[in-house]
């Protein structure tokens, strides 16, 4: 084998260009930990470069172009030729998966994508070799440091969901159109790809259900302010009973005690809990350029030194359709007798029971705010929808997940 390493990079971006650098600003130590130089055999943007020529003159293929045509392409095509891939591109792996691994194992290549999830937080290591003997329970956290952001500042400042990602996008947290992130997609992108290899399973991006911030109001956070509640968009993957899982994202409160309650501003944290570890909780930077390269440089490293991480399936689990979870409803009613009697009346046709109710505000303020014991997800909608239609609701309803686990 040859003393260098040729490192082909498919774009030069945000994360593209401090890869670059990183890479030849640390190439005296990667040679010394793993006795290869690793050399940048060319770079690909839409202005410049050759793919066909990259791939033909490097041993390791760098994808960061992001989105996935023509990254699938060009990626399916390197692993058939035996390249070995680092990619940070979370749409891809999450769309397309089970379909590159395969073409790794097809041609013998290495698949690492550690800064597709979390950035700089070595999660995916966490997950498929640190942890990788011992069975996972649930894997969870806060996975987008966009809405991190905008709900810290509604929480902090009493900002509008408006203005707290207008500051976003203004101090570079949020893209010009940060669609994917506020409605909760680019999370579930990173909880398929936890998900499967936290579980073995082939979970589909549409295994995901998904909900995002936009609906959140600044009084959803006062209450929260007022209960010492932090509230925060979680992707969670668990098991569910003996033979499913569950992945899903969704705002929810948490108590104060929980480990992911104090990540504020656009940190990314990453709990994994496991009878034999009972929890670990990894946190920091989930993106930005330097922060991901370094993600990436490490994977690169890992290639070199060789050793393939594994890619199990575990065909027993299913995905669950439906889990129990505690919920706040925000109700806007009309001040009069027998508002809260009809409103627990449906509830209790669902079998959703009520731990806590408020009244607040008098006349045209008045306001219902209910915390209610776990209950079937799918229970709750029904009840939702059918409180919805109350004629005394002067707006629609609004609920939010809690997480009630108490930690110690
Ligand atoms: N930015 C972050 O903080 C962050 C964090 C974690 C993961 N990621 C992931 O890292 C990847 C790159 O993100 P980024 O922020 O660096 O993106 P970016 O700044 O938009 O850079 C993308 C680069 O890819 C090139 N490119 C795009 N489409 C191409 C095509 N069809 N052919 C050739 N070149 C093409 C672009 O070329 P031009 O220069 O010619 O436009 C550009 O150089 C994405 O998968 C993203 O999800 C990013």
């Amino acid at each position: 084998m040859s003393d260098v390493v040729n490192v082909g990079i498919l774009g030069r971006g945000t994360v593209g260009g401090a890869f670059r650098r990183l890479l030849n600003e640390r190439a005296d130590m990667v040679e010394e930990v793993s006795g290869r130089r690793p050399r940048v055999s060319g770079v690909l943007s839409r202005k410049r470069g050759d793919f066909d020529r990259i791939l033909a003159r490097s041993e390791i293929v760098v994808e960061l172009m992001g989105g996935v045509d023509p990254a699938l392409e060009y990626v399916m095509q390197a692993l058939e030729a035996g390249r070995h891939v680092v990619t940070a591109n979370k749409q891809l792996l999450a769309q397309h998966g089970p379909d590159l691994v395969n073409a790794a194992r097809r041609g013998g290549a290495q698949l690492r994508f550690e800064a597709a999830v979390a950035g700089a937080i070595p999660v995916i290591r966490v997950v498929q070799e640190s942890l990788g003997a011992i069975p996972i329970e649930k894997v969870f956290g806060i996975v987008n440091g966009t809405t991190n952001y905008i709900l810290t500042e509604m929480r902090r400042s009493g900002l509008s969901y408006g203005e707290a990602l207008a500051q976003a996008q203004e101090l570079g947290y949020a893209e010009a159109d940060p669609s994917e992130d506020v409605n909760g997609a680019d999370a579930a992108a990173k909880m398929t790809i936890l998900a499967r290899l936290a579980f073995g399973v082939p979970v589909k991006l549409d295994d995901v259900p998904f909900e995002g911030i936009e609906r959140i109001r600044p009084d959803d956070l006062a209450y929260a302010k007022e209960l010492g509640l932090s509230l925060k968009l979680l992707g969670v993957a668990e098991r569910v009973g003996d033979d499913a899982i569950s992945v899903r994202v969704f705002p929810c409160f948490l108590y104060p005690g929980h480990p992911l309650a104090p990540i504020e501003g656009a940190f990314n944290a990453v709990m994994v809990e496991a009878p034999t570890i009972t929890e670990i909780t990894m946190s920091g930077p989930g993106a930005g350029g330097s922060e991901t390269a370094s993600a990436v440089l490490g994977d690169v490293v890992s290639v070199i030194s060789g050793g393939s991480p594994l890619f199990e399936e575990n065909a027993r689990l299913r995905v669950a359709r439906d889990v129990e979870m505690a919920f706040y409803l925000h109700l806007e009613v009309e001040d009069r007798p027998g508002v809260l009697a009809q409103v627990a009346e449906t509830l209790g046709q669902n079998e959703v029971s009520v731990r806590s109710v408020v009244q607040r505000g008098r006349g045209d303020d008045a306001t219902l705010i209910m915390v209610m014991h776990p209950v079937s997800e799918k229970r709750f909608a029904a009840a939702l929808k059918k409180i919805g239609r109350l004629r005394f609701l002067r707006s629609p309803p609004r609920s939010i997940r809690v997480i009630e686990e108490e930690f110690g």
